[in-house]
């Protein structure tokens, strides 16, 4: 596997080396947590109107095991597809993933600082990877840059109605971070024009997923590498009896079919 590698450790609000390590960590096991990012990933090229009328280089940016670069291998014109995480662990899933399908090149490197030259691109594809970013102005301006005229950019991310169960439990104990900070539809579209993109088309949904227990989604928040990555989130270990006080707020919330957790699913269109 041959693998460029541009990551530099920036000054972050999401600790960006925690996000690395976190998802190095679930690349081995990532695969039995995706129902979900599958669902969004399927919904997000589905729904993705502009076609492809000639040949072009596409870029999918946090590949993870390489879901969505399947589906886009799978697309007309793709003539060269790249593919880039911040985890190399992830890139190597995605390299065993691609294999026989399509050739890949892969780059170890964040989606703030793109390492491909300017209007390099035809499309830039994402699914559910910038929610690590805290800075989506620059991904999406980084994005622009390397895109060429007219290229698309198709990405889905999370919103802040993400883990609201969660976030409403842990009020009730105290008033530390414990869920990420999610940016809304309105931020998007906003960033999105400020970096230059047109016909932009923003959407979100709420899906509901449901859990045995509160502590089952905890653990399949963290197969994702989803866990809180903040500063603000509490050093060392979270007291046993505040985590049973939330557990506990949360289990109030429990319906006939589990312990409800909702994940508002932004899909965002635009070209440049
Ligand atoms: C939830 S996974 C999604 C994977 C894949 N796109 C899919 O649909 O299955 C998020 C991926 O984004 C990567 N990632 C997180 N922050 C990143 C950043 N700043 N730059 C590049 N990749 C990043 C993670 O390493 C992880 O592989």
């Amino acid at each position: 596997m041959r693998v460029v590698s541009s990551v530099t450790q920036a000054q972050a609000i999401i600790d960006k080396s925690l996000v690395q390590q976190s998802f190095d960590d679930a690349s081995q096991c990532y695969n039995q947590f995706t129902s979900l990012q599958r669902t969004i990933g399927d919904r997000l090229m589905a729904e993705k109107k502009a076609t492809i009328s000639q040949s072009i280089a596409a870029l999918d940016v946090g590949v993870g095991t390489g879901y969505l670069s399947k589906q886009i291998a799978q697309l007309k014109n793709i003539d060269t597809l790249f593919a880039l995480d911040i985890s190399l662990g992830m890139l190597q899933q995605a390299d065993n993933a691609m294999r026989g399908i399509k050739p890949i090149e892969l780059f170890c490197a964040d989606a703030e600082q793109l390492p491909m030259g300017d209007s390099r691109l035809g499309a830039v594809y994402s699914n559910l990877a910038f929610q690590w970013c805290d800075n989506l102005q620059q991904v999406f301006s980084e994005s622009y840059r390397v895109l060429q005229p007219v290229g698309e950019f198709v990405f889905s991310t999370f919103g802040p109605a993400t883990l609201n169960e969660l976030k409403q439990s842990w009020q009730t104990v105290d008033d530390l971070v414990h869920v990420n900070a999610f940016v809304s539809v309105e931020e998007i579209n906003a960033y999105l024009r400020t970096a230059g993109f047109q016909k932009v088309s923003v959407r979100s949904e709420n899906i509901v997923m449901y859990y045995q227990t509160p502590k089952h989604l905890m653990l399949d928040l963290k197969g994702m590498g989803a866990h809180n990555m903040n500063p603000g989130r509490q050093h060392g270990l979270t007291g046993i009896q505040a985590f049973k006080m939330m557990i506990g707020s949360y289990e109030k919330k429990r319906t006939a079919k589990g312990i409800p957790a909702t994940f508002q699913a932004v899909y965002a269109y635009a070209t440049k």
